[in-house]
C-alpha cells in the first residue's frame, strides 16, 4: 500500500504525515511531496520514529515520483485564511493548485482513492473531478472532500456542552464545507436532547468553527491540528476499506445528485472507495430551512469548479 500527502511540509501537512507515520498499516510507503525545500527534511525527521511506515520525501521537481503507483493520495496542498476571508478567497491560487495535481494524478496513478482537503472544498473537488473526468479516469467513487472536521468538532461541542465524552456521541454533518452549506444534524443525535436556543447556537457553532480557529491564529492560518487528526483518520479510513474492512465515514462526494452534485453524507468504504451510499435521514424543521437555503451557496460553488476547468 501506498499513500502520497501533497502539501506535506504545510501546517496540516505535517500533522497528517505524523499520524499517518503512526497509525497507518506496517508495510505501506508514505510518500511526502511538497514545494518547500524543507520536505526531503520533514521525511527524515519522520522516519526516526519506529513504525513500520517507510517515509520517502520527494522535492518540487518530484511530484511523479511521489504519485507512481499510490494507492491514496491527500492533498492538504495550497493557501490558508486569514482573518477577514472566506474559504472562497482562496479560489484564485488553490483552483491552480489542485488543478496541476490532478492532472499529476491521471499520469500516475489513476486508479488511487483521492481525498481533497485544500480550500474551497466545494469547489476544489469539483475542480478535481473535472480534470478526471476530461482524461477520462474519473471515478465518483474514489474522489473525496474531507469533511471529516466538521464531524470531530460537531462532536467535540455537543460533548461539551452536555457534559458527556465526545467518544460516546455521533453528530451527522452533511453538505458542503463552508459557512452555512455545513449542516449539522442534531436531530439525529441520540441520547441527548437540545433546545431551539442550543440548537441555534450550536449549528452556528460548527459552521463558524474554522473561522473561530482563524481569528483565534490571528494571521497565523487556519486549523492544523485538528485537521490533521481528521485528514489521518479519514485516510486511514480509506486504507481500511482498501484492504477489505467496510467503514462508515462522512465525506463530500458526488452522490445521487438529490441536491447537489456534491454534497457530505455518510457512506461505506470499502475496496473500491465509495462501497455505497447511506440515507442521510429525516430532517427537523429547523433543518430542511437550512439546506433549502443553502443550496444554491453549494451549488454555485460546484459550478465556479466545473467551470474553471471546462473553460481553461
Ligand atoms: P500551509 O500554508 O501551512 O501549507 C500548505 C502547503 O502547501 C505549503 O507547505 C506549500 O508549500 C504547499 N503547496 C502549495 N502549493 C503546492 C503545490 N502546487 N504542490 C505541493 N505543495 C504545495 O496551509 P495549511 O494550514 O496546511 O492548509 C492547507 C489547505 O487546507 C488550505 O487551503 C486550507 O484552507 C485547507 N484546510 C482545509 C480544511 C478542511 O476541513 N478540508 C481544514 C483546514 C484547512
Ligand atoms: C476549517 O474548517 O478549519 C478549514 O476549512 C479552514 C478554514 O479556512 O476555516
Amino acid at each position: 500500500m501506498k499513500v502520497a500527502v501533497l502539501g506535506a511540509a504545510g501546517g496540516i501537512g505535517q500533522a497528517l504525515s505524523l499520524l499517518l507515520k503512526l497509525d497507518l498499516p506496517a508495510g505501506t510507503e508514505l510518500a511526502l511531496y511538497d514545494l518547500a525545500p524543507v520536505t526531503p527534511g520533514v521525511a527524515v525527521d519522520l522516519s526516526h520514529i519506529p513504525t513500520a511506515v517507510q517515509v520517502k520525501g520527494y522535492g518540487k521537481e518530484d511530484l511523479a515520483t511521489a504519485l507512481k503507483g499510490a494507492d491514496v493520495v491527500m492533498i492538504p496542498a495550497g493557501m490558508p485564511r486569514k482573518p477577514g476571508m472566506d474559504r472562497s478567497d482562496l479560489f484564485n491560487v488553490n483552483a491552480n493548485v489542485v488543478k496541476t495535481l490532478a492532472e499529476a494524478i491521471v499520469e500516475q496513478c489513476p486508479k488511487a482513492l483521492v481525498g481533497v482537503i485544500t480550500n474551497p472544498v466545494n469547489t476544489t473537488v469539483a475542480i478535481a473531478a473535472e480534470v478526471f473526468k476530461k482524461a477520462g479516469t474519473y471515478d465518483a467513487r474514489r474522489l473525496f472532500g474531507v469533511t471529516t472536521l466538521d464531524v470531530i468538532r460537531a462532536e467535540t461541542f455537543v460533548a461539551e456542552l452536555k457534559g458527556k465524552n465526545p467518544a460516546e456521541i455521533t453528530v451527522p454533518v452533511i453538505g458542503g464545507h463552508s459557512g452555512t452549506t455545513i449542516l449539522p444534524l442534531l436531530s439525529q443525535v441520540a441520547g441527548v436532547s437540545f433546545s431551539d436556543d442550543e440548537v441555534a447556537s450550536l449549528t452556528h457553532r460548527i459552521q463558524n468553527a474554522g473561522t473561530e480557529v482563524v481569528e483565534a491564529k490571528a494571521g497565523g492560518g487556519s486549523a492544523t491540528l485538528s485537521m490533521g487528526q481528521a485528514a489521518a483518520r479519514f485516510c486511514v479510513s480509506l486504507v481500511k476499506g482498501l484492504q477489505g474492512e467496510e467503514v462508515t465515514e462522512y465525506a463530500y462526494v458526488e452522490g445521487e445528485g438529490t441536491h447537489a452534485r456534491f454534497f457530505a453524507q455518510p457512506l461505506v468504504l470499502g475496496k473500491n472507495g465509495v462501497e455505497r451510499l447511506l440515507p442521510i435521514g429525516s430532517l427537523s424543521g429547523f433543518e430542511q430551512k437550512a439546506m433549502d437555503d443553502m443550496l444554491p451557496t453549494l451549488q454555485g460553488d460546484i459550478k465556479l469548479g466545473e467551470d474553471f476547468v471546462q473553460n481553461a
